[in-house]
Order: C-alpha cells, then sequence, then structure tokens
C-alpha cells in the first residue's frame, strides 16, 4: 500500500463531455425565447485570461472585497471549522486559497475541483512548492453534477468562493446547495462567498466598465461558439448590455444584435435569426442579503454559523454545517 500520495489527479469527464454540453446548451438557449448562453462557457483560455483582468479593473469590487474578508479571516475560520481537508470548488488558479492554507496549522490534504485540469496542475505546482507535506488530489470534475471526493482526513471545509454561486439560477443553486450538503458529515463545513446588494450605480459600473474588457468578455462566448461549432457569429454585430433587476437582484449580461441577421451553426444544423435590438442573455449574477443566504443555506438543510464581510460591506463570506436533526 501506497503512503500518502503527494499528488494525485482522478478525471471524472469524459473527453468528450463538455462537446456534448455544448451543444446541447447552444441547441436549448438559441432556439428559445428569449435566447439565453449559460455563463459557463465564457471560460476558454481567452475568456479565463480577460476574467483574471476584469478582476484588477478598478470597478470590479468583488474580488478585492472577498479577498480583504480572507486575509482578515481565515485564522478564525481555521479555529472555527478544525479543518483537515480543504475542498474547493471551482478553485481555477486556486489564488485566494493560500491565505487559507497559511492558516490552517493541521491540514492534511487539499482537493481543488475544476473542469479545467492545466489549471489544477498550474495550482497545484505553485501550492504544492510552497507547502511541501500537503497532500493535493485534484478532481477534474464539474461540480454542479456531484462529486465523489477522496477519503481524505475530517473534518472537512467545502469552499465556494467569488460569488460564483450567484451564476446559478433559483433552481440550479438549491439543487447545487442540496448537492453540497450530500458531500458533508456532521462537522464538516461550507464556506461560501456571496456579493451583496447594493446601490445600482456600483454594481452596474462593475458589469459595464469603462475600458471595456467586460464587454470583451461577454462577446467571447460568440468566439468559443464560432470556435468549438463553426459558428459565423459577428462579435461586431452585438452590443454588451448590463442591466440591475431590482426583483431578482441580480445582474444580467446580455448581447444585443445591432442589426437583423441570421447566424448559422452548422455542428447543429441550425439557422438562428436576431431582429435588431434582440437580446441574448449570457449571465445572471445574483446579489445577496444575509436572509436569503440564511433561507438558501437552511432549504438545503445547512445552518449558517459564521458571517463575515469587508469594511464596506459589500461582499460576505458565510460559514454554514449541516443542520442538526
Ligand atoms: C464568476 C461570479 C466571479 O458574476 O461577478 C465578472 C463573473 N461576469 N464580470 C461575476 C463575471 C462579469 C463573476 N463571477
Amino acid at each position: 500500500m501506497s503512503t500518502n500520495p503527494p499528488f494525485q489527479l482522478t478525471r471524472t469527464l469524459p473527453e468528450d463531455a463538455t462537446d456534448a454540453a455544448l451543444r446541447s446548451d447552444v441547441l436549448h438557449g438559441l432556439t428559445r425565447s428569449p435566447k439565453t448562453l449559460p455563463p459557463k462557457w465564457f471560460y476558454d483560455a481567452r475568456g479565463s485570461e480577460l476574467f483574471d483582468e476584469i478582476t484588477t479593473l478598478e470597478e470590479y469590487y468583488p474580488t478585492r472585497a472577498e479577498r480583504e474578508i480572507l486575509v482578515a479571516r481565515a485564522p478564525e475560520i481555521a479555529a472555527a471549522t478544525g479543518a483537515r481537508t480543504l475542498v474547493e470548488l471551482g478553485s481555477g488558479s486556486s489564488d485566494k486559497t493560500r491565505h487559507l492554507l497559511e492558516s490552517f496549522a493541521d491540514l492534511a490534504a487539499y482537493v481543488p475541483v475544476d473542469v479545467s485540469e492545466s489549471a489544477l496542475r498550474g495550482a497545484a505546482r505553485t501550492l504544492r512548492a510552497e507547502h511541501p507535506g500537503l497532500a493535493v488530489h485534484a478532481l477534474v470534475a464539474d461540480f454542479t453534477r456531484g462529486l465523489d471526493l477522496p477519503a481524505t482526513p475530517g473534518p472537512r471545509l467545502v469552499a465556494f468562493l467569488g460569488g460564483t454561486i450567484g451564476n446559478l439560477l433559483p433552481d440550479e443553486r438549491a439543487a447545487f446547495l442540496k448537492a453540497v450538503r450530500e458531500l458533508l458529515s456532521p462537522g464538516d463545513f461550507l464556506l461560501l462567498g456571496t456579493d451583496l446588494v447594493k446601490d445600482e450605480s456600483t454594481l452596474i459600473a462593475a458589469y459595464d466598465d469603462a475600458a471595456g474588457v467586460t464587454a470583451a468578455f461577454n462577446k467571447n462566448v460568440l468566439s468559443v461558439v464560432n470556435r468549438e461549432l463553426g459558428a459565423d457569429f459577428d462579435p461586431g454585430a452585438f452590443e454588451h448590455v448590463a442591466l440591475w433587476d431590482p426583483r431578482e437582484e441580480w445582474i444580467e449580461m446580455r448581447l444585443r444584435s445591432t442589426v437583423p441577421q441570421t447566424v448559422k451553426i452548422p455542428a447543429l444544423d441550425l439557422a438562428v435569426d436576431f431582429e435588431a435590438g434582440e437580446e441574448l442573455r449570457t449571465e445572471v449574477s445574483a446579489k445577496f442579503r444575509q436572509e436569503r443566504v440564511r433561507e438558501e443555506l437552511g432549504a438545503a438543510g445547512l445552518e449558517l454559523t459564521r458571517w463575515w464581510t469587508d469594511e464596506a460591506g459589500r461582499f460576505a463570506l458565510s460559514l454554514s454545517t449541516p443542520a442538526t436533526a
């Protein structure tokens, strides 16, 4: 029997899963009214690069606000959870994770979960250089579809940072939180990052920056569909739209067709008509209040136990644990 492998990588995504999911999402999203595309298709290499650039923009506060909380509260998070395994969903570059790792003296294992194998390998390389004793068990997986976690020591802390839960629609969020609850045993915890409701002008600026980086990020999804499915979208014939829906309390990003046009998608044997001014919804980014976070966690069988915000009250990290019967 081998002892504590320092690095292991498990693939739970079949090679062609991404392709099939993209086809199905594009087919269903572009043949319904209003038209939609799910935000997960933003993140090819170029899209991930543009997102990283967004996080450095003056107008885009969530990344800085969340980092401020992590830096200030990592010792409290470690003390409150006593975690020996840190699972991070959608870990990407694991950039924010190091603030946690430094405070977790008893950590035995780090389990980053992401759809991008290259991001996982890069992050593991950096983290293992900084924490030579830490076992890293990377999972290439789509965490929205249920997970099998490796048998590492408890208690477990499952982290879902960045406010990405806001990109799920309410029913998807409910299903996601139930699936997370299933991963947890009594004494385990969920650390969840949520962006908070605030004044409309701050929110709109964060999703419609002056330099146009978010506009380029939004239009990049058209290039992804062009490349992967042979479509002939002209990104120049769409304009970036960011709007605040006060009833749903979410930001929507849309792409508005500036002209009447027909887009061909050969891989789906599909032609899609756009009227001039017609909008395609590419993302919702929900903003939360503490009551709503508590409620949604509660509906999934999780009890909110701690709540931290940055000084300015823009973003929150919450800790929750399986509710006792
Ligand atoms: C992936 C949730 C961090 O909704 O704020 C940034 C993605 N979209 N600008 C968000 C995004 C437009 C983002 N998160």
